[in-house]
Parts: structure tokens; sequence; C-alpha cells
């Protein structure tokens, strides 16, 4: 199915609304709005160095948030991330990061796609809600479920891979509910904060 700007704004798969500023604009109906793909709670917006780098750095050197993470047991640096800001705004179309906004435009995240295969249109994808007190208040799940809407209806991916530390019992419920399934496991795969995890690959295609 053909899916143009105007019917994704009426797609409604996994709870949340992708709305379609841009058309909305042109109906002039929301002529004040900030730009993005929004959902119930938050809108996915473009990385913008002024707004998001400072959050960056304070949210991924906070032990709290990298608890669970791949990354964050090495001090990340203001130069190690105004290098993944450039990179990003190079638009290499290997991978999307966007900020989760509040739809009142306050930073509360990042979401994003990574490693995108576009012969297999495959990407790996993580989320990142930096501001702690907003946990378990479902903005992680509306920014899953909206960026997911956005690699199969906008970008035409068909399959998203994501990958779990064990023991990130909020991430694996964020992610179940948004209809991720566990496809595999690699025992011990990482040395995380005094012991050997593993590694939970967990997949959500397009048409379930
Ligand atoms: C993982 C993360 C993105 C989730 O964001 P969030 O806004 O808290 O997510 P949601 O509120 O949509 O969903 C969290 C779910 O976990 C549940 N939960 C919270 N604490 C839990 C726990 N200790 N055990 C099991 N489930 C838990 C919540 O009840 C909620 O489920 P519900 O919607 O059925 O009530 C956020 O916690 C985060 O950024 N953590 C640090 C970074 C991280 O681990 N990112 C993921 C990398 S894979």
């Amino acid at each position: 199915m053909l899916i143009t700007g105007a019917s994704l704004g009426k797609r409604q798969e996994g709870g949340a609304e992708i709305r379609n500023p841009k058309s909305e604009i042109d109906e002039g109906r929301r002529r004040d709005m900030t730009y993005g793909w929004e959902g119930e709670k938050v809108r996915l917006v473009p990385l913008d160095r002024d707004k998001h780098l400072d959050n960056a750095l304070k949210w991924f050197n906070d032990p709290d948030i990298t608890e669970w993470l791949e990354t964050g047991d090495w001090p990340l640096t203001r130069g190690a991330e105004e290098d993944f800001f450039r990179a990003a705004e190079r638009q290499d179309r290997v991978s999307v990061q966007f900020a989760v906004e509040s739809l009142q435009g306050e930073h509360v995240g990042f979401s994003g796609l990574r490693s995108i295969d576009w012969q297999s249109r495959v990407a790996v994808s993580g989320s990142v809600i930096g501001r702690k007190d907003l946990w378990s208040k479902g903005l992680g799940g509306d920014a899953v479920t909206v960026r997911n809407r956005y690699a199969f209806d906008v970008l035409g991916l068909r399959l998203l891979i994501a990958s779990v530390i064990a023991g990130n019992s909020r991430s694996l419920a964020m992610l179940a509910k948004a209809g991720y399934e566990e496809a595999g496991r690699v025992p011990e795969r990482y040395w995380k904060r005094g012991a050997y995890r593993d590694q939970i690959l967990l997949a959500l295609h397009r048409d379930g």
C-alpha cells in the first residue's frame, strides 16, 4: 500500500497517532506548532546542538541512565558528543537520530535507528529517556511507537532489531508493549556493573 503524508496521519497501529505537521500547517490548522513526528505524549524532532547537546552530555555521563546501556562506562567528552552530532548532521542515511521532546517542547530524550541496511530493509533501534523523573510514564513507549511508524511507513523498513542487556526490565517491558519479541540471546555477552550479562536480541516485523 502506498502511504502518503496525509494517510500517515490516520494510521493508528501500535497506539500512537503520527501526525504530519506539514500537511496540517498547509491546511492552516496548526501554524504555531513545532515540527516533527508527533505521538500522544512526545514529538520526535531533528537534533539541535543548542537545545540537545548539553543534555546528551549530562545524561550519557549519568551512571543511573547508563546502568543498562552498551555505552556509558567510559567518560563521554564534549568533543566526542560534538562528533556524534556532526555525524548526525551529515545525514549519511545509515543512521537517523531524533531528539525526543514533550508536546510542550521540553527535551526529554533521544530515539533513533542505526546500522540501516537498505538492501534487507532492517535497522537497529534504540531509545533513552534522559529525564529520570519521567520514567515509567509512557514517554519511552510513545517515542518508540512513533519512531517505529516512521521506520516502517516513512523509510519503508520491514524489520527492527533491539539489543538489550539482560536485567534492563524497564526497557524490556517497554519494548514488549511495542510488539518486540525475543529472537535470540548471547549468553554473558557484556561485562556490566560487576557481572557478565546476556545480550537479548528482540525483533519487530512491520507486518507482525
Ligand atoms: C528504557 C526507557 C527508555 C523506558 O522509558 P520509559 O519512559 O520509562 O518507558 P515507558 O514508561 O513507556 O515503559 C516502561 C515500562 O516498564 C515498566 N517498568 C518500570 N520499572 C520496571 C521494572 N523494574 N521491572 C519491570 N517493568 C518495569 C513500566 O511500568 C512500564 O510498563 P507499563 O507501560 O506496562 O506500565 C528509560 O527507562 C530509559 O531511558 N532508561 C535508561 C536507558 C535505557 O536503558 N535505554 C534502553 C536501552 S535498550
